[in-house]
């Protein structure tokens, strides 16, 4: 999609930029698919993959870019994009040492385990779906600077497109009109003074939008680092925000919010390394667990998306859920037999009753025995040095709480709900859980978000991840599958159908796609088959020698970059 040039002084303001020089916010579209020979990026937006290229080219290296990228997702595409959530960053690094870095949201300390039931214990979702309350301690910022460890350039140097992004403005994309539009009441009534996302007129494909706040928080984090955001005016503006409307993030929460480095999840399969995110992100532990459990089944010979490799996959993602939904949480506060999880006997066990005839079922496939002893966004970066970086960061629903932090411009996550509110009681993905992911002061909620890394010969060969809640690790396995066991290129293996199974509801879920024909085949054996709307935006970089190929979905806006590219 091309989006006009507006008027003249839109021009002027254009070249006033100084560190996106290059990049015309007025003027651009979605590439999907560049090979690179110097690098690449892909992310949500077209804006901010030319950011993340602008730095590869000052010199930056792929967490440069990964972190310049992220902030101007947070000015460009702030239904996900976000200071005000929380991520994980997965990286390989040109010395071989793979990175984790966990800056998911926690629970503030006035938080408790029954904040949202009522007094007879039914659960009360909104709260903690929008507004203030539903909002976790946001990590992003913190996270920003755990990663630039790893980084080369001035952070200065790297906040200042999203700056010069919020300060002047850009031209948004239809789809962001739309969700404008389309949320207008819900932005005019969650929040004590109308953020910019409220306009009276309809939003237009091409308006500008313009965010002073944002861009004066994001100087201060520019001059401040990380206490520009958890001290200080901005921390006092958030804190006066929960004041408003019976939120309770305080001041000492921001202040002592920190990232975690903690040891990737790394496993074999089939002579291929796979570097993932582990707890609190169950998304790794589960992409493991159903990969293993289909690596002995030759399902390259059933060939992608034929009633067999469907059914099979199915299968495995029901086993998977099920033990998400009872052991996962977060490790510092809960105990989770990882490694049992994971092993080759639990998971042969686990399949000992899988009948390639037909249909499981989530009422008698429980979690295994074990004796104690859809807003998120997805980057992908590569550069010539050998490093890569994988980033999933989110604000939880598409614009998070939906409440903007009055003075600060950022909205604020709702990610209060990916904790289990009850045992027995879905959150807003249908996701599951008990004591494990319950509500405590400073826990971390679960997280499904998997950025991935696959190494071959310990060299990178693909960087993958996703938006879409529950269906992400599903949407990685498929991803990594489509590749790996059934030949197909970066391209199809992102933008061909998906389906998902979550254990419960005891259902697979296909896009509209879907073949027909193996629907009928699923549903003769006994699933049953639902059609939903799109699953994920998969962004993908593949490197094939010199060439490092990168693909965005073609189910959003997502575009691709590259340094070097070759035309
Ligand atoms: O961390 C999680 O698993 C969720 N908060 C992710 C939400 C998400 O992917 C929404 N995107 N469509």
């Amino acid at each position: 999609m091309n989006i006009k040039q507006k008027s003249l002084s839109i021009v002027v303001c254009f070249f006033v930029l100084q560190s996106t020089a290059q990049i015309n916010p007025y003027n651009y579209h979605s590439q999907k698919k560049v090979v690179g020979v110097n690098g690449a990026v892909v992310s949500a937006h077209p804006l901010a993959s030319k950011v993340g290229i602008s730095i590869l080219k000052q010199g930056g290296n792929a967490v440069d870019a990964a972190i310049a990228t992220q902030l101007a997702l947070a000015v460009v595409y702030p239904g996900a994009g976000n200071i005000g959530g929380g991520g994980f960053m997965v990286a390989h690094l040109k010395n071989g040492k793979n990175i984790a870095i966990d800056y998911r949201e926690k629970a503030p300390g006035k938080a408790s385990r029954d904040m949202y039931l009522d007094s007879l214990g039914n659960p009360m979702l909104q709260l903690s779906q929008d507004g203030h309350l539903a909002a976790g301690v946001p990590g992003t910022v913190a996270g920003l600077f755990a990663s630039y460890k790893y980084a080369s350039l001035p952070f200065a140097k790297l906040i200042q497109p999203a700056i010069d992004l919020a300060e002047n403005g850009f031209a948004i994309t239809r789809s962001e009109a739309e969700s404008f539009n389309e949320l207008k009441e819900e932005f005019t009534a969650l929040n004590t003074t109308l953020p910019v996302f409220v306009k009276q007129q309809h939003w237009k494909t091409g308006d500008t939008l313009i965010q002073k706040d944002l861009a004066n928080t994001l100087k201060r984090i520019r001059d401040n680092g990380q206490k520009g955001f958890y001290a200080g005016e901005t921390a006092k503006l958030i804190v006066a925000e929960m004041q408003k409307a019976n939120g309770i993030i305080s001041y000492e929460d921001l202040e002592n919010y920190q990232a975690k480095e903690r040891k990737p999840d790394v496993f074999n399969y089939k002579g291929n390394t796979i570097v993932t995110m582990p707890l609190p992100s169950s998304g790794g532990i589960i992409l493991q667990q159903m990969m293993k459990m289909i690596e002995k089944r030759n399902i390259g010979a059933m060939k992608f998306q034929t009633v067999a490799s469907v059914q099979l996959m199915t299968e495995v993602e029901r086993r998977a859920f099920a033990d998400r939904a009872e052991f996962l949480g977060d490790p510092d506060f809960v105990k989770v037999p990882v490694k049992k999880l994971t092993s080759n006997a639990y998971l042969a066990g686990r399949m000992k009753n899988y009948d390639a005839k037909k249909a499981g079922s989530s009422a008698t496939t429980k979690a295994g025995i074990i004796k104690e002893s859809e807003e998120t966004t997805h980057l992908s970066v590569a550069d010539n040095k050998g490093n890569v970086v994988a980033v999933t960061t989110t604000l939880n629903g598409s614009y998070g709480s939906r409440t903007v932090v009055n003075g600060a411009g950022f909205l604020l996550n709702n990610e209060m709900d990916d904790f289990s509110v009850k045992p027995g009681v879905p959150n807003m993905y249908g996701a599951l859980g008990n004591e494990k992911n319950a509500i405590a002061p400073g826990k971390r909620m679960l997280s499904s978000m998997t950025p991935t890394i696959v190494l071959k010969n310990n060299k990178p060969y693909l960087v993958v991840g996703t938006p879409g809640g529950t269906t992400i690790p599903t949407s990685v396995f498929q991803t990594l599958v489509n590749i790996l066991e059934f030949g197909m290129s970066a391209e199809d293996a992102v933008n061909k159908p998906k389906f998902h199974h979550q254990w419960l509801p005891d259902e697979i879920d296909v896009e509209k796609e879907f073949d027909k024909v193996v629907k009928q085949q699923l549903e003769a054996m006994g699933y049953k088959v639902m059609q939903r709307g799109h699953i994920g935006r998969t962004e993908v970089i593949q490197i094939k020698g010199k060439q490092i190929i990168a693909i965005g979905d073609y189910r959003g806006d997502d575009a691709a970059e590259g340094f070097a590219p070759v035309p």
